[in-house]
C-alpha cells in the first residue's frame, strides 16, 4: 500500500535541463571546452560537480578553479531560472500532484539540486507538496539511496511503501537502492531499470500507476 511518492524536480515536473545546458555551455564556451548538446544528455540528473568533472574530462585545474567555474555556473543558471514560471510545468504535473494529495498521498521533491526551491516558487507548487530533499540535504548523490532515504524519512513513509518518480538513470538507481518503487520518466534506454516506464506525466492517473506497479514482475 502506498503511502508517499517523492518526485524528482529537473526533468520531470519541469524541463530544467535546457537552462542547466544554457549555462553549462556558456562556462565551456569561456573555457574554450568543446560542449554540446549530444554531451549534456549525459549530465540528466548528476550533480553540479560531477558534471563539471565530465566536461573538463582530463583537463587539469586546481580546486580554486573547480570551485570558480561551478559557482559562474550557477550565476548563469539562477540567472536563467528568473524567467520561469507556473508556465513551465510539464504536462500532466499538477493534475497528479492534486489527484494525490485527493487520496490523501504524502508528497515529497527528491531533487539533487541546490535551486530546488527557487524552482518550486517559480512553478508555484510550494504548497503541493509536504516535504523537500534537495542538493543541501544529504552527502552523497545520486545513485546514492540518501537523497530519497531522507525524503520518506520526512514524510514518515516506508522506503518499501514510497514511489519514486525520476527521469535519469542514477536516480532510478537510487530508487531502487534505497528499496523503493521507481517509476521511469522517459526511454526505456535511460531509465528501463524503473519497475514502470512511462514517456511523460502527461494524462497520468494514480490508478494507473498504481496498478503498472501491482502488475510489475521485478
Ligand atoms: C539535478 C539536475 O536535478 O540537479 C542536474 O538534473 C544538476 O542537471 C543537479 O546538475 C544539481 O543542480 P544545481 O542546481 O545544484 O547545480
Ligand atoms: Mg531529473
Amino acid at each position: 500500500n502506498i503511502q508517499g511518492v517523492i518526485f524528482d524536480l529537473d526533468g520531470v515536473l519541469t524541463d530544467t535541463a535546457e537552462l542547466h545546458y544554457q549555462a553549462w555551455q556558456k562556462l565551456a564556451d569561456e573555457e574554450g571546452i568543446p560542449f554540446n548538446r549530444v554531451a549534456n544528455e549525459a549530465l540528466r540528473g548528476v550533480s553540479r560537480r560531477a558534471s563539471l568533472m565530465l566536461i573538463i574530462g582530463n583537463r587539469r585545474y586546481s580546486e580554486e578553479q573547480i570551485q570558480e567555474m561551478m559557482e559562474r555556473k550557477n550565476r548563469y543558471y539562477v540567472e536563467l531560472l528568473k524567467n520561469m514560471t507556473c508556465d513551465d510545468l510539464l504536462p500532466g504535473a499538477i493534475a497528479l500532484l492534486d489527484e494525490l494529495r485527493q487520496a490523501g498521498i504524502k508528497i515529497a521533491i527528491g531533487s539533487a539540486s541546490k535551486n530546488a526551491r527557487t524552482v518550486i516558487e517559480r512553478l508555484g507548487i510550494a504548497d503541493k507538496v509536504d516535504a523537500i530533499a534537495d542538493g543541501y540535504s544529504v552527502k552523497q548523490p545520486k545513485p546514492a539511496p540518501d537523497l530519497f532515504l531522507y525524503a520518506a524519512k520526512l514524510l514518515g513513509t516506508e522506503p518499501a511503501q514510497s514511489v519514486v518518480v525520476e527521469d535519469a538513470a542514477a536516480g532510478i538507481e537510487a530508487a531502487l537502492a534505497a528499496g523503493m518503487w521507481a517509476v521511469g520518466i522517459g526511454p526505456v534506454e535511460r531509465v528501463g531499470a524503473a519497475h514502470v516506464v512511462l514517456p511523460s506525466l502527461a494524462g497520468v492517473k494514480w490508478a494507473d500507476i498504481r496498478s503498472q506497479l501491482h502488475n510489475s514482475k521485478k
